[in-house]
């Protein structure tokens, strides 16, 4: 007891306090998100996340060689299509000539050792902007009679989707969709195809959260109807995590998400404990904006605030943390 122990005594000095540090953050904890177009030479910006863009494949290497210089490891790919190239069974999403396809295949050849994430779902290609394929009301139901997203019918787009990534040099598969049983279906579609080798990073526990909205605004994603909740997590679950990342393992997850990553540290910590497989968070689009808004009217401090949100993230039990930051962070890891 005082004054015998004092805790002060390992913050003395910054050598002190780092050779006591539990968690620090390094470059290849690191998968950065991007949205990817058709066409050449195109870069649009993000409005509500600053320094995020729209951008063609051909910007999209220009935009890599930076970070890739510092140590970027992955990065995970989403394709952004014009609203007229969009259908109601999202054939956008496994063409081969498809946005995300051409992107995988060119920076690939660009970065052969970088390692190439696709996020795998509906909802960028689908004219209603939902995850799934939608069953309308059956016929002669009431007026209240709401459509509703077929699960099983979107098993088999979701498996056609990650094998035609896959097919393009896709290193490993990221499903977000949130259908019941697609890491099977997934699975079985890329080992019938001999790609038994390529890992799955399943989104398990993804909820329904407010804090996706500027994403869906740079991938043009919101749903046109109603909303997610009938196949994202409610908040307001924790023991729920645990069954779905369960089921996700049984199903031959090689590694489980956690989304959105910030708010939800306690599920991150329940996860880390439990899965025995490598555990990802997702500091999704609204954590991100929240502090780029704050740092903009110089109410925060960018970097610290950064760091401390990263390192709280890591510390709870993320060992990969997928971030808008992660060219940030890389040069300030660099710089030290
Ligand atoms: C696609 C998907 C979403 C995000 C990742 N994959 C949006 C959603 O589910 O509505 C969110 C990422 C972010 O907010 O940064 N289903």
């Amino acid at each position: 007891m005082f004054p015998v122990t004092r805790p002060r005594r390992l913050r003395r000095t910054p050598a002190l306090r780092d050779m006591v540090r539990e968690t620090s953050l390094a470059a290849d904890d690191f998968i950065w998100p991007l949205f990817v177009t058709g066409g050449r030479g195109f870069r649009e910006p993000v409005e509500a996340m600053p320094g995020v863009y729209r951008v063609s494949p051909d910007v999209l290497l220009d935009d890599l060689s930076g970070p890739v210089g510092l140590g970027l490891r992955a990065i995970m790919l989403f394709g952004v299509l014009p609203d007229d190239q969009k259908d109601a069974v999202g054939t956008g999403a496994y063409a081969d000539d498809g946005v995300v396809q051409t992107a995988i295949r060119q920076v690939k050849a660009a970065y052969p050792n970088l390692i190439v994430v696709p996020d795998v779902c509906l909802c960028e290609y689908t004219d209603h902007g939902h995850c799934g394929i939608v069953r309308p009301p059956a016929a002669g139901a009431g007026p209240g009679a709401a459509a509703t997203i077929d699960n099983d019918a979107t098993l088999p787009v979701l498996a056609r989707t990650a094998l035609s990534c896959v097919r393009a040099g896709a290193d490993m598969v990221a499903p977000s969709d949130m259908m019941d049983g697609r890491v099977g279906a997934i699975r079985a579609a890329l080992d019938e195809a001999g790609f038994t080798d390529t890992p799955i990073m399943a989104y398990s526990a993804k909820y329904a959260s407010a804090f996706y909205g500027p994403f869906r605004e740079a991938a043009g994603s919101a749903p046109r109807f109603g909303d997610r909740r009938s196949y994202q997590m409610d908040p307001a679950n924790r023991r729920e995590a645990r069954r779905e990342v369960e089921l996700d393992l049984a199903e031959g997850a090689d590694i489980v998400m956690v989304k959105p990553a910030l708010p939800y540290l306690d599920i991150i910590g329940d996860v880390a404990a439990a899965s025995p497989v490598p555990v990802a968070a997702y500091n999704v689009s609204g954590e991100y904006a929240m502090v780029k808004a704050a740092a903009a009217n110089g109410w925060v401090s960018e970097r610290p605030l950064v760091t401390e949100i990263l390192t709280a993230i890591k510390r709870a039990g993320a060992d990969l943390i997928l971030s808008y930051h992660t060219p940030d962070v890389l040069r300030w890891l660099k710089e030290g």
